[in-house]
């Protein structure tokens, strides 16, 4: 049975990824902040019981040692990096985009993938044909640049760089990373204005991710597998 770990799943499009993975009947570690807080998570684990919920914040280090510890042992077939927060959305003069607001996007968005990755990394090796997910977004893309949202376009940007190198460093392992764009998503984080809903974008991925291999490793896409440039 695969074993699939999500991050920031007790809301948005982890929750929807946590949903589509359970019901697929794959075994699904959702991790959240706050567990006890998560009643959608909670729900969907009693509905589910090959459903665990963790905790796990991934600007914690300690956090993210202990989430090690608890999984130590079980092989993790895919790896979904979906946590994230966007901060200030406006320009360069906005007086929001301080250094406390970088120093939090940047280790939430940057360190905290990578610090989960590595944390995960031995379950990845123990998995036969492991893959990682991470989500970043379009507005990573230098391509698309139109000025805003400094903090969260540079922090997605560098995810998707990290997803770049991990695909390197990984092959030899047998490990595929994928980078992604989830779509514009009606979540608390995409607004009620947003493209598509939550379950429209969790099944694209599903998709893109069962898609993922070695041949295609490295690869930015959306959710319906259209290329991004970096
Ligand atoms: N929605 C869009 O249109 C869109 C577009 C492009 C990319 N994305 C990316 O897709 C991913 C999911 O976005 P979403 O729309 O579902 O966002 P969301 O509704 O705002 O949910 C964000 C999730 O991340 C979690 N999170 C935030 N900080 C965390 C931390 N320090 N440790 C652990 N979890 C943390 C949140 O947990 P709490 O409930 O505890 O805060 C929540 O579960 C993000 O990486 C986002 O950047 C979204």
């Amino acid at each position: 049975m695969p074993i699939c770990l999500i991050t920031g799943a007790n809301r948005g499009i982890g929750l929807e990824l946590a949903r589509a993975y359970a019901r697929a009947g794959t075994t699904v570690i959702a991790t959240a902040r706050r567990p006890a807080d998560a009643t959608a998570l909670a729900a969907l684990a009693a509905e589910h019981p090959s459903l665990t919920v963790l905790p796990l914040d991934v600007a914690d280090a300690a956090s993210i040692a202990a989430l090690a510890a608890a999984i130590q042992g079980r092989p993790v077939d895919l790896l979904i990096a979906n946590a994230g927060v966007i901060g200030p959305r406006g320009g360069i003069d906005d007086p929001a985009n301080t250094a406390a607001l970088w120093a939090e996007v940047m280790a939430v968005n940057v360190t905290g993938v990578y610090l989960t990755v590595r944390a995960v990394l031995p379950g990845l090796r123990a998995a036969k044909a492991a893959k990682v997910a991470i989500l970043s977004s379009r507005m990573a893309s230098s391509k698309v640049a139109s000025g805003s949202s400094y903090l969260y376009r540079a922090s997605k940007a560098a995810a998707a760089n990290i997803g770049a190198n991990l695909a390197v460093e990984m092959k030899p392992a047998g490990i595929a990373v994928g980078i992604y764009h989830p779509g514009w998503v009606k979540t608390d984080m995409g607004g009620a204005g947003a493209d598509i809903a939550p379950a429209a974008s969790a099944a694209g991925l599903v998709q893109r991710f069962t898609h993922l291999s070695l041949a295609t490793t490295g690869v930015f896409e959306d959710y319906a597998g259209a290329s991004i440039a970096f």
